[in-house]
């Protein structure tokens, strides 16, 4: 079968490398793909937008199954219009995707399912949240409600502050994203990522992981898409990951099929484990970038059959086997990042040995050199019997790669390891 994978960063490479693995993938497309990608697949030209470019470049090219990494293209609906035409997709449509695009429509699904989130208000002015904040402790976290690329989350320590936000939300900051904010109540704990795939019906785990959010070592300076990440994350235990199961993907999933739109994909559950248990903190409609790449290091399924599964209505319970091997992946990224990353810088890669992979996010090929071409640039991810293992294996292989201007965090994993995994 010929596949079309869509995206081109760290995710993506580490699907491609994957997908590319199984008996069932004959040519394996990917637009617009990334060096790294290369390597597995024919990396096409797409406008992503155009659905009906993307419909058919899928029917000259007998795609049966569609891959859609990044969340932009599934809020915009790319994966109705290609179900429309009889193309298998992997990914959640339109409607469904707004569990990611509108943090008012996922409250509002918590609010029909009784599932455990922080305490909220939807306000769609700027009086209306002012008033709101009355309702609401210190510290306070204020939210564009739709997608702000990772910025549209402020925690507010102060009333000012909130304020602040408020009025830099409304005033136009995230564009239409903050025609709207979602106010809510400070949670405390520890983070936690937990995947299920769902065909709509049918759902089936598939692991645990943590990111690093912040820039630097010690979980400090500002957020970024991630710097690093684990799996599993044994903070999530068997019973917790029964318990999110039970009182959140399940529930999430019935209601979105009740209402006629049925979820397909990867439903990534952000989640603060507090001392009341667990609460869903937002939910995202594709695999976390860079916990995808920690996932499929550990995947000893076959990835094209199991999305495929999903994508066709046909999910087999049990059908997601996770090595218990742990992984561990080290974002490297480029000076600047995140505000203005600098990009060019000429880099030369390692071989690598068994049991690690550097994959690529943000490079590009320039005059035969691989350069760098955006924040997070490579994934360098490795597995072994522990974690400690995986983590001194890739920072090994960080340290033999050769990429001036490029920095990574030292500390990924900590928790984990603080923890009294070795
Ligand atoms: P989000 O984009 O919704 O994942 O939010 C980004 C980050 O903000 C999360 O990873 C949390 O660290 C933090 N955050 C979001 N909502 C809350 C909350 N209600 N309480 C505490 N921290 C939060
Ligand atoms: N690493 C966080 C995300 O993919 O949203």
């Amino acid at each position: 079968m010929n596949i079309l994978l869509l995206g081109g960063g760290g995710r993506e490479h580490a699907l491609a490398w994957k997908l590319a693995q199984s008996p069932l993938c004959d040519r394996l497309y990917a637009a617009p793909g990334n060096p790294g990608i290369a390597d597995h697949a024919d990396v096409v030209q797409l406008d992503l937008s155009d659905h009906a470019a993307v419909i058919g470049f899928c029917q000259t090219n007998a795609v049966g199954l569609v891959v859609v990494g990044p969340e932009q293209p599934l809020v915009e609906g790319i994966a109705d219009s290609l179900r429309a035409v009889g193309i298998p997709v992997f990914g959640p449509g339109k409607e469904a995707a707004q569990l990611e695009g509108s943090k008012a429509f996922t409250k509002a699904v918590c609010d029909e399912a009784n599932i455990p989130t922080a305490g909220y208000a939807r306000c769609d002015s700027f009086a209306e949240a002012l008033a709101a904040l009355a309702d609401f402790g210190l510290p306070v976290v204020i939210k564009a409600d739709g997608l702000a690329a990772g910025k549209g989350v402020i925690i507010a320590e102060t009333a000012e502050e909130a304020h602040g936000a408020l009025e830099m939300i409304f005033d136009g900051a995230f564009g239409a994203a903050g025609a709207r904010v979602v106010i809510e109540e400070f949670l405390t704990g520890e983070e936690a990522s937990f995947f299920a795939l769902t065909d709509g019906v049918n759902v089936v785990p598939f692991g645990s992981a943590q990111d690093h959010k912040r820039v630097g070592d010690g979980d400090t300076g500002p957020n970024t898409g991630g710097m690093g990440a684990y799996s599993p994350a044994t903070i999530l235990t068997p019973d917790l990951e029964a318990e999110v199961m039970e009182r959140m993907i399940l529930p999430t999933v019935r209601t979105l099929a009740a209402r006629g739109t049925p979820y397909v994909g990867v439903l990534y559950a952000g989640l603060m484990l507090t001392p009341d248990g667990p609460k869903l903190i937002e939910y995202n409609a594709r695999f976390g970038d860079p916990e995808c790449q920690v996932l499929m290091m550990r995947l000893e399924d076959d990835l094209v059959e199991l999305l495929l599964s999903v994508a066709q209505g046909r999910l087999a319970s049990g059908s997601a086997r996770l090595s218990d091997a742990p992984a561990i992946t080290v974002v490297m990224a480029a000076n600047g990042y995140p505000a203005t990353p600098d990009k060019g810088a000429v880099i030369t890669l390692p071989a690598t040995g068994e049991g690690v992979m550097i994959f690529h996010a943000g490079t590009a090929s320039q005059d035969g050199d691989l350069v760098s071409s955006g924040g997070r640039v490579l994934n360098v991810t490795a597995t072994g019997r522990t974690l400690a293992q995986a983590r001194a294996d890739a920072y090994l292989t960080v340290d033999r790669v050769a990429f001036p201007g490029g920095f990574c965090r030292r500390d990924i994993g900590w928790r984990e390891l603080a923890r009294g995994a070795h």
